[in-house]
């Protein structure tokens, strides 16, 4: 195994530096660390357990409004994600980016190709008010020890009170050893909202496609190997899926940005294979 390939362009903790490779990341050092930072500070103060549990009420009944996946994604033009230390262009272009990305490495699984169109859609909480610290960036499980490959994991949840609560901040917190992650309560954020859109309105993305969309942005699992004793035989089935998707997220965020317009056809056939008609958000 490589190094770590989320490593490559997020910010270096320790020096405020991106580890450059070419042609790809667009991370100013200067003014992009400081939104990422800021974004992350309020997440790791605020995301509790109460807090989710408050959160999956909110929105996982699906009682926001309506309308198609194709009008989802394109809402994301108006989002340019705050947590991303790469990306200063909207939301909207990188989900073409990494569906085409995936298009040209699987030709043959048009389910994968869908997913990352649609993965980042859930950000569109962020049009409905929610703020982005509860919306994009890393995911990580509440009601247990913040581990340490939790980004900023060392100067940002000093004021979270489950930091210091002895019913959380031990390894299994308020879970089973080996539950599966089905059952843990991840941080609130995109993922987990877009996971519950598409299994309330029944669409028949595969399994694997259902780990991707809810699991993508959980770095501390997928890319450095933490949280395993809370993972069941299922979640380490999944996993390689789920990294497999990663490199695709990562690594097709360039400057150069795709004709929509012209790729739209092709990717309503495949919305119109597995998520078709208006659907409930
Ligand atoms: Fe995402
Ligand atoms: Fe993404």
């Amino acid at each position: 195994q490589g190094p770590d390939p989320s490593l490559a362009y997020r910010p270096n903790l320790e020096t405020n530096e991106t580890k450059e490779k070419e042609g790809y990341r667009n991370f100013e050092s200067g003014s992009l660390f400081d939104r990422v930072f800021k974004t992350y500070s309020l997440m790791h103060t605020s995301q509790t357990l109460a807090f989710v549990e408050q959160k999956h009420s909110e929105w996982t009944g699906c009682t926001h409004t309506r309308m198609s996946m194709m009008e989802a994604v394109m809402s994301l033009d108006q989002l340019v994600d705050e947590s991303d230390p790469d990306v200063d262009f909207p939301n909207s272009f990188h989900a073409f980016q990494t569906a085409e990305g995936i298009r040209q490495v699987h030709p043959d699984k048009d389910w994968f190709q869908l997913v990352g169109l649609i993965h980042d859609v859930g950000k569109i909480m962020a049009l409905w008010n929610e703020p982005q610290w509860a919306v994009v960036g890393d995911t990580f499980p509440v009601g247990c020890r913040f581990q340490n490959s939790i980004v900023f994991r060392d100067n940002t949840f000093e004021n979270n009170p489950d930091d210091k609560n002895p019913r959380y901040n031990t390894d299994y917190g308020i879970y089973e050893p080996k539950c599966g992650l089905d059952s843990v309560l991840m941080s609130w954020g995109h993922d987990e909202y877009l996971y519950r859109v598409m299994k309330f309105n029944k669409c028949s993305i595969p399994e694997e496609g259902l780990y991707m969309i809810r699991f993508h942005s959980f770095y501390p699992w997928h890319s450095h190997g933490d949280y395993m004793h809370l993972c069941n035989e299922k979640d380490l089935k999944m996993l390689p899926w789920v990294q497999e998707f990663n490199k695709f997220d990562l690594y097709t965020k360039t400057t150069d940005l795709p004709d929509v317009e012209k790729l739209k056809p092709y990717y309503q056939s495949l919305i119109d294979k597995y998520c078709p008609g208006v659907l409930l958000w």
